[in-house]
């Protein structure tokens, strides 16, 4: 069974539901207590042993490779000054050379597109999915669980949890076949099903693992939900060839393409902080006394 190396990270969206703060930041570069939720993301997915990141990015997101670059001014400005410790944090997310790789989805066509725009640097080995706009507080991470559980079944897996009250019709639902609490084989998927018709209560959160043949089914992929390419239907497409397990993950999801999603991981995270979780603490606890 071949390990998984390459994490695709799609990060070309609109941030619709964050505007006007992700006009000109990109919403993946929003900030969760003192670092972009990029920044969260990537140690995820080396904590799950990912090597290389392919950023599927788009017009107006040039900050996030400057984000993973040296900025030299800066860099040698907090030297001079001694200031060390911000410089270490300023240079811990730096990549290895060549661990990132940046392509374009030109147009906006669905995160279907999105991910096939990545065929040429996956390659024709299994491969890691990271919606960014998820934030997953999870120990081990999330990502971890779920190579975990591919190498204990393999095949495809699908990182699932329960759906918030009324709100399947905004997400990939699953079908599984039994109720294992964690690892189940899925017989099903649907994506942004009319309210009312989906066919359990999870939901696809954020992290995937998937194997290459899935580039060829996207190639062909016709729109689907939104009148977009939609990397569910692809799956359930390859779900007739092969296996596909739907892991339970345990741990918090956080949507921060969302305002208060983008709040509640804020306060979660800075509540968590080891130098900055008391003062937070206090913090919102004097804002709640009012
Ligand atoms: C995408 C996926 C969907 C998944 C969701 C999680 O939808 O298509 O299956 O449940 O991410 O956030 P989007 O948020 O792009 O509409």
């Amino acid at each position: 069974m071949k390990p998984v190396r390459k994490a695709v990270l799609p990060v070309a969206g609109l941030g619709t539901r964050v505007l006007p703060g992700a006009k000109t930041t990109p919403k993946e570069m929003l900030n969760i207590v003192d670092r972009p939720i990029l920044s969260y993301i990537i140690a995820e997915g080396r904590a799950a042993g990912i090597e290389h990141f392919v950023f599927v990015t788009g017009r107006g997101k040039n900050a996030i490779e400057d984000y993973f670059d040296h900025h030299p001014e800066l860099e040698s400005q907090l030297e001079a000054k001694g200031k060390l410790d911000i410089l270490e944090a300023v240079r811990a997310d730096l990549p290895r050379p060549g661990e990132m790789s940046f392509v374009r989805q030109m147009a906006p066509l669905g995160l279907g597109h999105a991910v096939w725009c990545a065929r040429d640097i996956v390659g024709d080995e299994p491969f890691a999915v990271m919606l960014p706009d998820m934030l997953m507080h999870a120990d081990p991470p999330a990502l971890a669980q779920a190579v975990s559980a591919y190498n204990e079944v393999g095949g495809n897996i699908v990182v699932v949890e329960p759906v918030p009250e009324g709100q399947a019709h905004k997400y990939g639902i699953v079908a599984l076949d039994g109720d294992h609490p964690s690892l189940n084989r899925m017989t099903g998927m649907v994506e942004k099903p009319p309210k009312g018709t989906e066919p359990s209560n999870l939901f696809i959160s954020g992290r995937y693992i998937l194997q290459p043949e899935i580039f060829n089914l996207l190639g062909d992929q016709g729109k689907g939900a939104g009148g977009e390419i939609q990397l569910t239907d692809a799956m359930a497409r390859l779900m007739a060839l092969e296996p596909f397990h739907a892991l339970k993950y345990d741990g918090v999801t956080y949507d921060c393409g969302d305002k208060i999603g983008l709040l509640r991981a804020n306060v979660a995270y800075a509540l968590q902080h080891p130098e900055l979780g008391d003062e937070a603490r206090a913090a919102v606890t004097a804002l709640l006394a009012g």
